[in-house]
This record gives C-alpha cells, sequence and structure tokens, in this order.
C-alpha cells in the first residue's frame, strides 16, 4: 500500500514539469503581474511567447537569453510604458537557474496567443 502511494506520487512529479515551472513563477513573485493568457500589469505569457517564437533554434535560445536579462535588469517600453521592476535576486547561482527554467517554461509550454501591436523588442 504504501509503496503503491509512493510510486503515484512519483509519477506524479515525474509527469507534470510544466506544472512544476508555473510555482517557480508563483514563488518568484511572477503572478502578480503576469497571467498566461491576459495582460494584467505585465503581458500575458502567451504573448510574451507569441512574439518571441520562433523556428530557428540559434534565434530562440539569443531570444531566451535576452528574456533572462531583460528580468534581471526589468525597464519599459517593449509591451508598453509600464515598467517591470528589476530582479537582481534573480542574478545568480540556483535562483538563475529557476528565472532559466521559468522563461524554458514560457516559451515551449504556454500556449502562445497573439504578439500586441504595441510590441517593441529592444
Ligand atoms: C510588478 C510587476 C511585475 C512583476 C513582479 C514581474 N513582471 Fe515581468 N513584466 C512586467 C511588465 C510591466 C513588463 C513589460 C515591460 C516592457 O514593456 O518593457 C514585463 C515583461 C516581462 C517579460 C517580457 C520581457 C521582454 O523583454 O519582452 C518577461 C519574459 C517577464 N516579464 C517575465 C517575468 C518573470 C519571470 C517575473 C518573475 C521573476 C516577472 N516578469 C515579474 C511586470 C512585472
Amino acid at each position: 500500500m504504501k509503496l503503491a502511494v509512493l510510486a503515484l506520487s512519483l509519477a506524479t512529479v515525474i509527469s507534470i514539469p510544466a506544472h512544476a515551472s508555473e510555482d517557480l513563477a508563483k514563488a518568484n513573485g511572477c503572478t502578480a503581474c503576469h497571467q498566461l493568457d491576459k495582460k494584467v500589469i505585465g503581458p500575458a505569457y502567451g504573448q510574451v511567447s507569441a512574439c518571441y517564437a520562433t523556428k530557428d533554434a540559434k534565434k530562440l535560445a539569443e531570444n531566451k537569453a535576452k528574456l533572462v536579462k531583460h528580468v534581471i535588469d526589468g525597464g519599459a517600453g517593449v509591451f508598453g510604458q509600464i515598467p517591470m521592476p528589476a530582479h537582481p535576486q534573480l542574478k545568480d547561482g540556483a535562483k538563475n537557474a529557476e528565472l532559466v527554467k521559468i522563461i524554458d517554461w514560457i516559451m515551449k509550454d504556454v500556449k502562445a496567443t497573439e504578439c500586441p501591436k504595441e510590441f517593441k523588442p529592444k
């Protein structure tokens, strides 16, 4: 019985990596300003995914690196004039790895919606 429960919980952990990344976004306070499919204060992650999507693997890697940097540095002007605060606590180590996971999740698992017309890539 115990074994069955353990096997079940292991299976759950292994089969939901996307949720794990969503939890990371929550744990790091991102969801206060970002939802998946609706613009709140920041753009919807579906919009971010749509704006930075590309079939070119090299370009996609560059886009993701740029997004990681933008979240750390903060700033405004890409999706309008509301600024994102800087996140210096995500610059190094394990916290930086969490941010990389969140960005990977946005680009891979969040369903792309539409790129808004005010989008101005930096
Ligand atoms: C206080 C609100 C707020 C919080 C908290 C916040 N963001 Fe943002 N985010 C914004 C706003 C506003 C923008 C649009 C900035 C712009 O137009 O340049 C943005 C933009 C972005 C972008 C797109 C950047 C680009 O260059 O296109 C990503 C990706 C992103 N946020 C991820 C995150 C992640 C991950 C976290 C948590 C670690 C987070 N945000 C926390 C408000 C926030």
